[in-house]
């Protein structure tokens, strides 16, 4: 065991480990911007690992780490060049090693990311497809000649724009990159390239990951007669197509090879019943999807519900919703909902039924201001989303030293949003969600429990959640204007506020009848059960 620091105060242990996917709170780390240990203004694996104290103070189970792996960088490590070794810029895989087992020694699981619908145009796969067209690796890849004018086969576009297919001139046909044309995409109608991904991540898995976050899973497929889009959809070639699921069911089966590991996948659809027939039977794909729909509704308790209702309605039975504000390609949600949304979206993300993810700096309130113009490097514009995180008022935030520029600017709100301070506030963003996941941790109603609304408005959603006899009310009130709100129906004995956006509110006792202030949210629970426990 390790001899830490007590820089940060310990957090209550996290949920029981083997349903560490299940019940605990999962943390997406985006390792260029979390802490620069080398001094070259990108963050590092050793970086992460001197962090460690702070993850294990915030309570949670595990941690999703975004590409390490070597790339190119054309998109931030999305393009991978080689799928089993660490890029340089974030270390060497014994530095990752030390990583994965001090997360381990302190109860946190580690996610890699897997990305399985393209490499970069550098890896020795590509390399080797594109030296020939009768070369062992060109079905590797989505090869097609020419259309009839000389131009691509189809007007399928690419995610970043422009046409999806690229021409190579020495094998006189275009290859398929769904994003970049430095990102070809892998071809899944080839079984050789299942078995190859299937390889990669039992490399990973051997060393001792928990699990993957599956890229852009819902694209694996494609059309392979190729037919244009309709110009009103120009994903029409990838959705709907029921090999996904075949490809899907076998990523699964390989994480089944091995105990307690776990597949979350980046299912950027925004149909709830499409997202959720990538849970397949409930044990034959994914293990958790991201919810987007959910995250992309906008701060509006009437759609927010409706998303969660029919996600609990159609989810396979014993399968779990996976929630998210904000990630490393969204504008962070603050900007999304307004600023004033940041405490209550952070007890309302903590108290929903399912698996929720928390994006690194969402704890601290950073709000993700795109930096300005010059600075700009991103294909994609999601800069904003992927400032250096904010850990003290120092130059550069302490994310790396004051006398060298970070990869991207520090967020000029640096000085009053950060770990530093923000550490011995109480009512900070960092104490909040804290002691939300702290309370969370702690409570079955929470984990585990069935979800009743009891009134559901445009700015007002209340509900409760219930297992066994642990009971617990959420109230948020989205609005600019207090909320009055009955609880009679519900509740025959008053409650005690166990967590409050309005850190002042905590340990007060209110009756049926309460008044939930603007802008702000409520976990309580019955005096009597508390008493009686
Ligand atoms: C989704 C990733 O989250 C995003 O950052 C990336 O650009 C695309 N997939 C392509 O890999």
């Amino acid at each position: 065991m390790q001899n830490r620091s007590n820089e940060y105060r310990m957090s209550r242990p996290q949920t029981e480990p083997d349903l560490w996917w299940q019940e605990g709170v999962l943390y997406q780390i985006y390792p260029r911007s979390f802490f620069d240990s080398s001094g070259d203004g990108v963050g590092d694996l050793a970086g992460i690992i001197s962090k460690i104290d702070y993850l294990s103070s915030l309570g949670i189970s595990g941690i999703w780490l975004s590409p390490i792996y070597p790339s190119p960088m054309k998109d931030f490590g999305y393009d991978i060049s080689d799928y089993l070794d660490v890029d340089p810029t974030f270390g060497d895989l014994s530095t990752f090693d030390r990583l994965l087992s001090e997360l381990h020694s302190c109860g946190i699981k580690l996610i890699m990311d897997l990305v399985p619908n393209h490499t970069s145009d550098r890896h020795e796969w590509f390399i080797e497809a594109s030296s020939s067209i009768t070369s062992p690796k060109r079905n590797f890849y989505i090869w097609a000649d020419p259309g009839p004018d000389g131009g691509p086969p189809n007007n399928w576009k690419a995610s970043f724009g422009g046409s999806a297919w690229t021409y190579h001139e020495p094998t006189g046909q275009y290859y398929l990159h769904s994003f970049l044309p430095e990102q070809p995409d892998l071809n899944w109608r080839n079984p050789e390239v299942a078995d190859a991904i299937r390889d990669v991540m039992r490399f990973w898995f051997d060393r001792g990951v928990d699990g993957f976050r599956i890229d852009v899973v819902h694209m694996l497929a494609k059309d392979p007669e190729l037919k244009d889009d309709p110009p009103d959809n120009p994903f029409a070639h990838v959705l709907s197509r029921p090999e996904v699921h075949d490809y899907v069911r076998l990523l699964r089966a390989t994480a089944d090879e091995y105990e307690g590991r776990m597949l979350v996948g980046e299912t950027f659809v925004l149909d709830v019943d499409y997202l959720l027939e990538f849970y397949g039977n409930g044990a034959d794909e994914l293990h958790l999807a991201f919810n987007f729909p959910f995250a992309l509704c906008g701060w509006n308790a009437r759609y927010m519900a409706k998303i969660l209702e029919r996600t609990l309605e159609k989810i396979p039975a014993g399968a779990r919703p996976c929630f998210m504000f904000s990630n490393h390609d969204l504008p962070r949600h603050p900007r999304r909902f307004g600023e004033a949304s940041i405490k209550p979206a952070a007890v309302l993300l903590l108290s929903l039924p399912g698996t929720p993810f928390v994006y690194m700096g969402e704890e601290i309130g950073m709000t993700g201001k795109t930096p300005p113009k010059e600075r700009l490097l991103d294909p994609g514009g999601r800069d904003g989303a992927r400032t250096p995180f904010q850990w003290n008022r120092s130059p550069n935030a302490g994310f790396c030293p004051p006398d060298i520029e970070p990869w991207l600017p520090v967020s000029d709100d640096y000085e009053s949003v950060n770990v530093e301070v923000e550490e011995t506030d109480p009512s900070s963003t960092l104490s909040l969600y804290r002691r939300m996941i702290s309370y969370r941790n702690g409570s079955a109603a929470l984990k585990r429990g069935s979800y009743s609304p009891l009134r559901i408005e445009d700015k007002l959603w209340v509900f409760t959640r219930k297992a066994d006899d642990d009971e617990v009310l959420v109230a948020v009130n989205m609005s600019d204007e207090p909320a009055d709100v009955d609880l009679s129906s519900a509740f025959a004995n008053p409650l005690r506020v166990a967590v409050s956006s309005l850190r002042e509110l905590e340990g007060s006792v209110i009756s049926q009848d309460i008044q939930i202030p603007p802008n702000s949210a409520l976990v309580a629970e019955p005096v009597a059960s508390e008493a009686s426990s």
